[in-house]
């Protein structure tokens, strides 16, 4: 086993082989600035360590790792359209770069991509890979639509939001780690407990995405902090400082989330102020733990060594304390 900084730049230079510029451009450049503009790396890193942690070599999981994290990709340029995005790791997003269409085709183009990847495994290795992307690539879109739902509805529940986030977030993450261990023909319930932990891990992660959409740093962050603000997102952090706060808060989050005002500085500072008072603030960040932890719990469920569990519950550790 190597550390993930070994990982990330193996994957890296994988990435940078794929890519190529091709005709049409005006199809092909955004595929390609989307794809090197950065990013953590997160998904395929797991992909990889996965592999390695059930004995095979990570180079057998490199197109596995290639395909989520090109899927990843096309649903952040497609997300970017619908929340309406000007960023994305702190550069220019695709559809303000570009235009709207060029997002969608793009996207459409990179989806494809991804599957076309599988194609470089024997065909139980793709039956198996192409099952899972496909129940997750739905869930995905299922989770996106919750997304949408909710920013115009002012009565979800915790349960939902919850729900909503584990399908537009979670379970990919779960799947980059399935999807390593289908590589490394792993027994069922090993498949089974790394998609359990990834699937938690994702939770906790998509919980601090949100309390980083509001309290990130604009310096690191490389999105528009206030974003989720301003797109009247059911985020956590809204539904427990709704649940949380006096009668007076109450009504002036409910009658804010109804607006589109013209200046969003003053609303996205007002909304931040009851975040922070009522409590919201630190119930999100209690809540990302109980996650990580729940996450952690699983590992122990796992037969593979001690020195493999912590490397795992460093890179959740990590996730835990990110500022982007
Ligand atoms: C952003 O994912 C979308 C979410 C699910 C929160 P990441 O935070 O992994 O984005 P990059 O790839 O590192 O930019
Ligand atoms: C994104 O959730 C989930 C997917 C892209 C499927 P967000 O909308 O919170 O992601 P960011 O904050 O734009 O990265
Ligand atoms: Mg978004
Ligand atoms: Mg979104
Ligand atoms: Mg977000």
């Amino acid at each position: 086993m190597q550390n993930t900084p070994y990982y990330q730049q193996a994957f890296v230079d994988y990435l940078n082989k794929f890519v190529q510029v091709k005709e049409p451009k005006s199809l092909y450049s955004p595929i390609n600035y989307i794809l090197q503009l950065g990013g953590k790396r997160l998904r395929p890193v797991l992909t990889l360590m996965t592999a390695e942690i059930f004995n095979c070599p990570y180079e057998n999981a490199l197109n596995a790792a290639l395909s989520v994290e090109v899927f990843h990709n096309f649903s952040l340029v497609h997300d970017d359209i619908m929340d309406d995005a000007p960023l994305r790791r702190g550069q220019e997003t695709v559809h303000e770069k570009w235009d709207v269409n060029t997002g969608i085709l793009s996207g459409d183009a990179m989806l494809i991509m991804a599957y076309q990847l599988f194609e470089n495994y024997d065909s139980d290795t793709f039956q198996a890979l192409a099952k899972l992307f496909s129940k997750t690539a739905l869930q995905v879109c299922e989770g996106q639509q919750y997304d949408v739902d909710f920013e115009t509805r002012d009565d979800v529940s915790v349960p939902e939001y919850l729900k909503m986030i584990e399908y537009k977030t979670a379970v990919l993450v779960g799947a980059a780690m399935e999807m390593g261990a289908i590589v490394a023909q792993a027994s069922e319930a090993d498949k089974h407990n790394m998609y359990q932990f990834g699937k938690n891990l994702g939770i906790a992660f998509q919980l601090q995405d949100d309390y980083l959409d509001a309290f990130g740093n604009p310096e690191t962050f490389g999105k528009q902090v206030g974003g989720d603000i301003i797109e009247n997102k059911k985020t956590y952090l809204y539904l427990k400082a709704l649940e949380f706060s006096n009668d007076d808060d109450k009504q002036q989050l409910l009658h804010l989330y109804s607006l589109q005002p013209a200046d969003q500085t003053n609303k996205i500072e007002t909304i931040k102020e009851i975040f922070d008072t009522s409590g919201a603030s630190l119930a999100t960040k209690q809540i990302i733990e109980e996650y990580t932890n729940k996450a952690f719990q699983i590992l122990e469920k796992l037969e593979i060594s001690d020195e493999k569990k912590s490397l795992l519950k460093a890179f959740g550790q990590q996730l835990m304390n990110r500022n982007n």
